[in-house]
């Protein structure tokens, strides 16, 4: 080859390197955020301005709803509050009232001497799940089953449509989770028991929420959380406020140990090592901060008995140093306080671990009291501090909370398409991919809809309220259909069907003869979250098993409906239900629930956990030696 060749391949190549380089870049515009460290210059001129106590007050979360005195945010120049699950405006619920209480606190924040907006947080973990009237989505776990991150981008920028429609500006979501032990409570907020699913979607979540521009007016901050491994527990012994348990006080039914002591899977401890911490939890984080995630979330949770929230490996060397996050880390609520008995040294361990915020409903103003001491005394260098409220402020800044030219009150013209139609349609797309197939005998599904009678039968068939499940509306769910607006599935199948169909109802399956077909809602009946759903026994009730026998004794065949946050232990259902379909909390809009059932779509949901056989596999997952569940990871039928 010449010379001259030679060189005209070299220039050639690099023509088309620089080609590709410059495309990838734009491709990475479109799909990244810019660098949060681009907004380092102004955070720095900002923070130059800055006494201590207003650094600290934008280091501290109150809860909203526990200030007694609103003013005490500017008396602390609190750079944060949020508002925890189930608690609601003074004023009611209504997105009026909550439009009014954002406003409120934005004014009084804006009225400080530096004037720096607040960052609102919330837990609108599927859809602006808080307020009345929103559209409530499936919870992770069924969005799991439709492995479509499409479909997830989409259904965070709805949710953040409707937030914006509030003024809130932050969600504690996507829950990232990898669930290894479907025991955990929280199973539902997770997408996946592996690793691969909660990436793929927790990214695509936070791209749908935060936009490709942070700074876009209808985009909102995504909290990656609960890091990390929060879902890969051993169950601890609750020790109450102090002792590393939440500090609050759970119902439910709970777990106990051998001895019969109540224990918590919610706030365990992780017992393996870091091979298994890296191959299995931290992926999702991985992409979660590649994909340009605002603010991350650590867990309750212990790993090898080091609480997260006081681990500077797991804070600093390897979520910000290692992985390069450069946003900021939010205490769970109440976290710092479970650190030590003593909360002036749990703020010390947790702050120089690298905690830039702390959530602290109703102890903020001892937070910073103490931190100001720890600062004073030199036990919290000065230079943590900076580090932390730069973190927070290159956050606000992205997203164009010092933008001059635009106000930070709500955009009410954003009112009009809250819980629109065309985001229920969204939702009810989602909820239709959600569902699992998982027996279909003598093709009893789809039900014909012109078939003579269809008798609906058990409470979770018509009840939005254990539909939506836990952190709807209320902390923890509520069942009824007076939590909010949306269909039921009963409403729903009555909508498909042919104009000569009988729909029929009974919550306890009584008066099903003579119908044509039974679609029997069986599963969990009781919205819980959190630590009130940890529970030792995942088999369908006994009411409910009697219900399905009874039908299908007397001739009618059974579609058996599971409405529930995790696989459960079906049992006898098995031989006695001809169709079994898994539809999880599918939220407010039961109509896609209809649309599979009544065959206007076929099923495509795959299971995103495994399905037990019974309490004694527990904890089962793909990948596992003995690996002998009712249903394996990835299956799902369809007609
Ligand atoms: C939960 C978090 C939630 C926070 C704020 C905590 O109890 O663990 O997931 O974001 O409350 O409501």
């Amino acid at each position: 080859m010449s010379k001259a060749i030679v060189r005209n391949t070299i220039f050639e190549s690099v023509i088309c390197l620089s080609v590709i380089l410059v495309y990838c870049t734009i491709l990475q515009g479109q799909t990244k955020q810019k660098s949060f460290l681009t907004y380092d210059t102004k955070a720095k001129e900002i923070l130059e301005k800055m006494t201590l106590e207003e650094k600290i007050g934008q280091m501290v979360q109150p809860d909203y709803a526990s200030m007694r005195d609103k003013n005490d945010i500017q008396k602390y120049f609190v750079g944060s509050v949020l508002m925890g699950g189930g608690s609601d405006p003074r004023a009611g619920n209504s997105l009026e009232a909550w439009t009014d209480l954002y406003d409120n606190a934005q004014r009084l924040a804006m009225g400080t001497r530096l004037g720096i907006p607040l960052i609102f947080g919330i837990d609108a973990v599927h859809g602006h799940s808080n307020i009345e009237g929103a559209v409530i989505f499936p919870h992770n776990i069924g969005l799991g089953c439709t492995g479509d991150s499409d479909l997830v981008e989409e259904i965070g920028k709805i949710t953040a449509y409707e937030m914006k429609a509030t003024g809130i500006q932050w969600t504690f979501a996507p829950c990232v989770t990898v669930v290894r032990d479907e025991r955990w409570g929280r199973t539902y907020e997770g997408f996946s028991e592996e690793p691969k699913i909660s990436s793929l979607l927790g990214a695509a979540s936070v791209r749908g929420l935060q936009g490709d521009n942070l700074s876009n007016p209808l985009s909102v901050a995504a909290c990656a959380k609960h890091y990390i491994a929060d879902g890969g527990t051993t169950a601890v012994e609750r020790q109450g406020r102090g002792g590393g348990m939440p500090a609050f006080n759970f119902g439910g039914e709970g777990l106990t140990n051998t001895r019969g002591v109540r224990v918590s899977l919610n706030a365990g401890n992780c017992e393996f090592d870091e091979a298994t911490l890296r191959a299995i939890h931290l992926p999702p984080y991985k992409d979660a901060v590649d994909a340009g995630v605002a603010t991350i979330m650590p867990s309750y949770s212990s790993w090898n008995g080091v609480k997260c929230s006081a681990s500077k490996f797991l804070l600093t060397d390897l979520l910000k140093d290692e992985l390069g996050f450069e946003g900021f880390l939010i205490s769970d609520y109440s976290a710092i306080d479970q650190i030590n008995r003593n909360f002036k040294e749990g703020i010390a361990t947790s702050i120089n671990a690298g905690m830039d915020m702390a959530m602290e409903p109703s102890r903020y103003a001892e937070f910073c009291t103490l931190l100001k001491e720890l600062v004073d005394e030199g036990t919290v260098p000065m230079s943590r501090i900076d580090d932390a409220v730069t973190r927070i402020l290159r956050v606000k800044i992205a997203m164009g909370l010092f933008d001059e030219n635009r106000s930070q009150l709500a955009d009410r013209n954003l009112h009009d398409k809250f819980g629109c139609d065309e985001h229920r349609q969204v939702a009810r797309k989602a909820v239709r991919e959600s569902l699992v197939l998982l027996q279909n005998n003598n093709k009893v599904l789809p039900i014909a809809k012109n078939a003579k009678r269809i008798h609906v039968a058990g409470v979770n068939g018509d009840n939005i309220g254990n539909q939506c499940g836990g952190w709807t509306v209320q902390w923890q769910g509520a069942s009824g259909n007076v939590t909010t607006g949306g269909t039921t599935i009963l409403q729903a199948i009555k909508n498909s069907v042919s104009s000569e169909t009988q729909v029929t109802y009974s919550s306890d399956g009584s008066d099903v003869e003579g119908a044509d077909v039974a679609i029997v809602f069986i599963g969990e009946e009781r919205p819980y979250a959190e630590g009130s759903g940890d529970t030792g026994d995942l088999s369908l009730n006994a009411q409910q098993v009697e219900m399905v026998s009874k039908i299908k004794n007397s001739g009618v065949p059974v579609v058996a409906v599971i409405i529930s946050g995790r696989p459960m232990i079906i049992g006898d259902i098995l031989e006695k239900a001809d169709a079994i379909v898994a539809a999880w909390y599918p939220g407010t809009e039961g109509q896609g629930v209809a649309d599979v059932l009544l065959g206007d779509y076929k099923p495509t949901g795959k299971l995103s956990f495994t399905w037990p056989k019974s309490m004694d596999q527990l904890p089962i997952n793909v990948g596992d030696a003995d690996y002998e569940p009712l249903y394996k990871y990835g299956f799902g039928l369809s007609y």
